[in-house]
């Protein structure tokens, strides 16, 4: 596991976006693995910028994305399918039947995601990381072989998420359907990206901790060609 620490979100954010376009120019029809959430802004602002100085165009990108909620329809502002479009797909030229979302509420729509994205092999999956080191809705002690299922978020996971929901926890739904760790683990290359001092323990845990699913990250470990990109502060339990 490669780990690069940059000196603020700005400079992660580059880089990050050095590690996609890598990939976006070395293939015809590359594959991204993409995360919702407030670390990947960075990251799409960069897409965008570049889209819009005609530096690179995604008309034959796929993308699948990780996760979504169940029980926020699609145009609720705070559904991921809402976040992407803001975010990326709407500003860019990604085209509408090359993304891929997961929807659905049961155990077979999950099986039908986790076939579309085998079979679309990711190239680069970009991942966040939750304060208790999940990736995806994958909480702790989510087997390491698990697929695209459904979960109940954990409360920690409720409460970090309801600053979307006007700080509400009573608005932020329950459950998700998620890649598992294994369709995660599936990718080529994986980047992990993590901000703020919120996130130094379970970057600790996942960087220097045992590998264990009680820490899902740390399961990058494993991967052959994974890298996590910090800023200082997530950084900052890292021994020097
Ligand atoms: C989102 C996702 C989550 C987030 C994680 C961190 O698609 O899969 O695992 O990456 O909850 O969220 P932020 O970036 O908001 O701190």
């Amino acid at each position: 596991m490669n780990v690069i620490i940059c000196k603020d979100e700005k400079e992660v954010a580059k880089k990050a976006f050095e590690l996609v376009e890598k990939v976006l120019k070395s293939k015809e029809n590359p594959v991204l693995g993409l995360a919702t959430g407030s670390t990947p802004l960075g990251l799409y602002n960069e897409m965008v910028k570049a889209y819009q100085n005609k530096e690179i165009s995604y008309q034959n990108v796929v993308t699948y994305n990780l996760d979504e909620y169940i029980g926020l329809a699609k145009d609720h502002p705070e559904s991921y399918y809402s976040f992407m479009h803001t975010n990326l797909f709407d500003k860019t030229d990604f085209k509408e039947s090359n993304i891929h979302i997961p929807e659905g509420s049961n155990q077979q729509d999950a099986l039908k995601y986790e076939d579309e994205v085998v079979k679309g092999q990711v190239d680069l999956q970009i991942l966040g990381i939750g304060r208790n080191g999940h990736i995806g809705f994958n909480e702790p002690n989510t087997p390491f072989d698990s697929i695209t299922h459904i979960v109940d978020l954990t409360q920690e996971t409720i409460e970090d998420n309801a600053r979307f929901f006007d700080g509400d926890k009573s608005l932020v739904p329950t459950k998700a359907i998620t890649m598992g760790i294994g369709t995660i683990m599936h990718a080529k290359e994986i980047v992990l990206i993590a901000l703020g001092s919120a996130k130094a323990d379970c970057i600790k845990d996942t960087v220097e901790g045992a590998v264990s699913e009680q820490t899902p990250a740390s399961i990058l470990q494993k991967h052959p060609n994974a890298t996590i990109i910090l800023d200082e502060l997530a950084a900052a339990k890292l021994a020097k």
